[in-house]
């Protein structure tokens, strides 16, 4: 920890300066960075003389205290919230992370009582912000809009968690929630949290099957769904899929006994909707008959709030677990200081209640701080590339977050799109998902920021529940590219393939030696898999699956995943599950999926496929290989490339050499490196002649 402190302090030596981007330091940063990498954007001292943490020596004396008194850090900030009943003060936090110790376990406030529906409604309320606005919905369509005050929100959810208990949810129960980005999405995941029920949000651009994957393994009894969702002009029959799944779970041992609909009124009626009336029941029918008052379940600290299914290196798709009182700590904590919350902003985040980063940056941690927070139905080019801004003016907004992606995709766009708005809302803009390459980082900044609202590049994962390295706007200089140092209490380190720490300017992988409250608790019904995935590749650290490096002064920059994970759009997709979907097309028999560059998705799928003996590769299969990935996992994890593999690269002992597969797939022929120790050398040259196939 000492040295640890000794390394972050070393960033007290900054340059003071202010201004736009200067191009006053340049240090040789290693062979990742390109020089364009090494510019200092200052905060201006008008937004760093009015930030909650406003300088770097701030920052330091924070920090210091979250690392060397945990206890104290966290519980000095846990006491700003409700508990019914306080925890064990002695113990703020208890964990082992070290496998060769016993097993992993984390616990953050055990034995407080609280309850994270209460502290973000009803504590609020409370404190006299009832006639705030908590959501202002924005629709697809533009002009279609609603809005609710915190007042509102707490007695919508307050119903919706009566009629659930009066149909049997109890605490510990699952509830499996399939929506779009609809109001009731954030309060469906409320209403579950306030009776202690453990929710599970499927995000509605899955399949039919991948919804039925996570019903089957959670079991939930109840589905909440809603009739149908415009995409654009699109309508996408949610329901229709629900049934299918729930079908699918049937067959698989699995009943599900009520699939509760709200009906979207504005993307399909009631009567158009299939309709099984034994299970089936309308939101609209029921939840406003119960009283707008529901008492609390109290829950343990260490209860679980919600499970969130991601995907990992192998197969099936991993259930994190997030428990309570840490959770709604950290989410909480982060948000505040990672975007300078001050209670006049107005958030926006793009994101999908569906991912991490709806859990903690739509719902839970604006809530909890009281904010007033934009949500979104509909696509941000519908119906042109100017919407963001369009829904930034109508709501003056002030803080804007969102996936490099969406940046780099209206970046190929007229600057028109964004400079016929005004946009002197803004304040703060964030980035989340992945890598955020420093040219997209310099547009967002000058075109979308007006070369004046700072970017909090943050990164963080589904299994950390929250930030765990990324700026604090105001505190010090940021650069393009990098997502800059250590949240409160975390303590990154880079390690060796050894697993060996090292020290100052290098690169490896990202790990943390220690725990934060906002971390997962296990992996939902397979602890072996959590130790194994997480801690076991590096004895003592939890691992990220992450590459890094750390510049001299100190800096992290995220370099993608090591692993079997590709990001795509910043969505998180395993290479196994695209693989196993191609696999299940009858004329597939195997196949090997690897990440390539991609210029607006940041990396795209591409598909080696070996085919059925006989069987001819032909548009129309590359079609329907496509289809049956979307058919398994959703449209979002199609492949963006075939590629026809009569025989893939593999050693003799059968192993697929994907290292081989990447170089061919990103045309880097000439580093295809030593291929003597495949078993036949000559499938890649046939491989690179189909290319273009
Ligand atoms: C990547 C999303 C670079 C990373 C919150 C991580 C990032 C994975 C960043 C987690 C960032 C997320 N810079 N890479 N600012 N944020 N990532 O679980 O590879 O969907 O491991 O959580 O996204 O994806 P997940």
């Amino acid at each position: 920890t000492e040295d640890h402190l000794r390394h972050i302090e070393s960033l007290a030596t900054f340059p003071s300066g202010a201004g736009k981007i200067s191009h006053l330091r340049a240090t040789n940063l290693g062979e990742c960075l390109s020089s364009e990498e090494h510019d200092l954007v200052f905060p201006t001292p008008e937004f760093s003389d009015k930030a909650l943490v406003p300088s770097t020596e701030k920052y330091l004396e924070m920090y210091r205290r979250s690392v060397r008194d945990p206890a104290g850090f966290w519980g000095d900030i846990a006491a700003e919230f409700y508990w019914k009943e306080k925890w064990d003060c002695e113990k703020v936090c208890s964990e082992n992370l070290d496998v060769r110790k016993g097993t992993v376990e984390i616990e953050w406030f055990k034995g407080g009582k609280t309850n994270i529906c209460f502290n973000a409604l009803d504590r609020i309320v409370d404190n006299g912000d009832g006639d705030k606005v908590a959501l202002y919905w924005e629709g697809n369509v533009p002009g279609l809009d609603d809005k609710l005050t915190y007042k509102e929100l707490l007695d919508k959810v307050c119903q919706l968690s009566n009629y659930l208990k009066d149909v049997g949810v109890k605490k510990g129960d699952a509830v499996v929630i399939y929506l779009p980005m609809l109001a009731e999405l954030p309060i469906s995941m409320l209403a579950c949290a306030r009776i202690g029920a453990v929710h599970s949000v499927v995000f509605a651009g899955f399949s039919a099957e991948s919804l039925a994957q996570r019903i089957i393994d959670c079991k939930p009894n109840v589905v909440i769904t809603c009739n149908a969702v415009l995409r654009g002009d699109k309508p996408i029959l949610l329901k229709n899929i629900v049934d299918q799944a729930i079908t699918q779970s049937a067959d698989n041992g699995v009943s599900v006994d009520l699939c509760l609909t709200y009906e979207n009124q504005s993307a399909m009626k009631k009567e158009a909707t299939k309709w099984q009336a034994d299970r089936d029941i309308w939101w609209q029918d029921v939840v406003p008959k119960y009283p707008n008052t529901c008492l609390v379940e109290w829950v343990d600290a260490e209860d679980p709030l919600f499970l969130l299914y991601t995907s990992g290196s192998t197969g099936k798709p991993k259930g994190v677990l997030h428990t309570t009182g840490g959770y709604m700590v950290y989410a909480a904590t982060t948000f505040k200081y990672a975007f300078d919350y001050k209670p006049s902003d107005v958030y926006w985040c793009t994101a999908d209640c569906g991912w991490i980063t709806g859990h903690s940056y739509v719902s839970y941690g604006p809530l909890l701080n009281g904010a007033s927070v934009v949500i979104f139905e509909g696509a941000p080019n519908y119906p042109d590339s100017g919407r963001c801004w369009d829904i930034v003016d109508k709501y003056n907004v002030t803080i804007f977050y969102t996936a490099p992606t969406l940046v780099r995709s209206l970046m190929r766009e007229k600057n028109e799109y964004v400079t016929r708005y005004s946009r002197k809302s803004l304040r703060v803009l964030g980035s989340v998902g992945e890598p955020i390459n420093p040219s997209a980082w310099r547009w967002f900044y000058n075109i979308v920021g007006d070369s004046r609202c700072p970017i909090s590049d943050t990164w963080w994962q589904t299994e950390t529940g929250g930030f765990m390295i990324t700026p604090l706007p105001g505190s010090w200089p940021q650069k393009p590219g990098s997502a800059t140092f250590p949240f409160f209490g975390v303590q990154p380190v880079i390690v060796d393939e050894k697993g060996n720490e090292i020290e100052g300017e290098c690169s490896g992988y990202l790990c943390v030696k220690n725990s934060w409250p906002g971390a997962f608790r296990t992996l939902y019904g397979d602890h072996d898999r959590y130790e194994t995935t997480y801690f076991k590749p590096f004895p003592g650290y939890y691992f990220s699956g992450d590459g890094c490096s750390r510049d001299g002064d100190g800096y992290y920059w995220l370099t993608g995943r090591v692993d079997d994970v590709i990001n795509v759009s910043g969505h998180r997709i395993g290479t196994a599950e695209v693989e196993s979907a191609l696999v299940l097309h009858p004329q597939c028999v195997e196949a090997a999926v690897v990440g390539v560059e991609h210029e607006v998705k940041g990396q795209g799928i591409y598909a080696f496929v070996t085919l059925v003996d006989g069987v001819t590769y032909s548009e129309e299969l590359r079609k329907s290989l496509i289809l049956s990935v979307r058919n398994q996992i959703g449209a979002f994890a199609a492949p963006d490339k075939i590629h026809w593999a009569p025989g893939l690269p593999k050693t003799r002992s059968g192993k697929i050499m994907r290292r081989i597969l990447r170089k061919i797939a990103s045309r880097q022929l000439e580093e295809l490196g030593d291929i003597s120790t495949l078993a036949d050398p000559a499938v890649v040259d046939q491989l690179i002649a189909l290319s273009d196939c």
